[in-house]
């Protein structure tokens, strides 16, 4: 498939400056990403959500660099035009910024993607500076980082008290200095977004953060109703898992009646 860039870090950027919402949306494969895009989603996230949604795993640890290069690359193949942002997977950018440098060179030059994201605010400012002054699009995540899971307990909120506060308003105002061009915000209250929002240059992508945003993501599995849950966070705007169950059931019944094939 022909990629025909149309959408980049510009374009995002120009989006927030005129006051247009832009749609992220997490995409796993070259299917995934050729309906999102076709739907219009203007960025595909490979997300190391899919550790969990896609490949059974209990939180995203365990995915791996060559895992998210496997997936990543069948989205870029399957997309023409949407912005590509690759996760970088836990343990494979956070002992030094040479190590996220080498790991983000593998994943752009194997996959042919846009951008890779990482999770942290404040202590991964120098690694963000150090690949972004070597040429690399880097998308800070903050507010709930689900790769630190183990440290917090929980996926619960994050940003409640006063302090936390001040740290995520921190944490923003240093990868933006360092030159991350987007930051995910991720299940933080939304007018503690809203004020992250109001006070950067750079897009804010939120995620259970409020509608201040200048951009929304959702996982792809939730988006669609195909995950036994969501976080309260994500409404299913569809049912497939009944109804691609419904539709495994009538065919099975068919097979075991012999109406199929008729
Ligand atoms: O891994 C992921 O899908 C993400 C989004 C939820 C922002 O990081």
């Amino acid at each position: 498939m022909t990629r025909q860039k149309t959408i980049t870090a510009a374009t995002l950027l120009r989006a927030k400056q005129q006051g247009e919402k832009t749609v992220w949306l997490t995409a796993y494969d070259a299917v995934s990403a050729r309906i999102a895009e076709e739907a219009g989603a203007e960025v595909l996230l490979v997300g190391d959500s899919l550790g969990m949604v896609c490949l059974g795993y209990d939180s995203t640890i365990p995915v791996t660099l060559d895992q998210m290069i496997h997936h990543c690359a069948a989205v870029v193949r399957g997309s023409t035009h949407a912005w590509v942002v690759c996760d970088l997977p836990f343990g494979s950018y956070q002992q030094s910024p040479q190590q996220a440098f080498a790991s983000s060179v593998r994943v752009l030059q194997k996959t042919g993607c846009d951008a890779v994201k990482i999770e942290g605010g404040e202590h991964m400012a120098e690694t963000i500076r150090f690949l972004a002054e070597r040429g690399v699009a880097v998308v800070a995540h903050i507010g709930l980082t689900p790769q630190s899971v183990k440290k917090f307990g929980s996926y619960g909120k994050r940003g409640k008290s006063d302090a936390e506060r001040m740290q995520m308003l921190a944490d923003a105002a240093s990868v933006s200095a360092a030159g991350a061009v987007c930051l995910v915000l991720e299940n933080i209250p939304a007018d503690l977004a809203c004020e992250i929002t109001g006070t950067l240059d750079i897009p804010t992508v939120g995620i259970g953060a409020g509608s201040d945003c200048d951009a929304q993501v959702l996982v792809w599995n939730d988006l669609l109703g195909i995950s036994a849950s969501n976080p309260p966070f994500a409404p299913a705007y569809a049912d497939l898992r009944t109804t691609m169950s419904q539709a495994i059931s009538r065919w099975s019944a068919d097979v075991k009646s012999g109406q199929f094939p008729k």
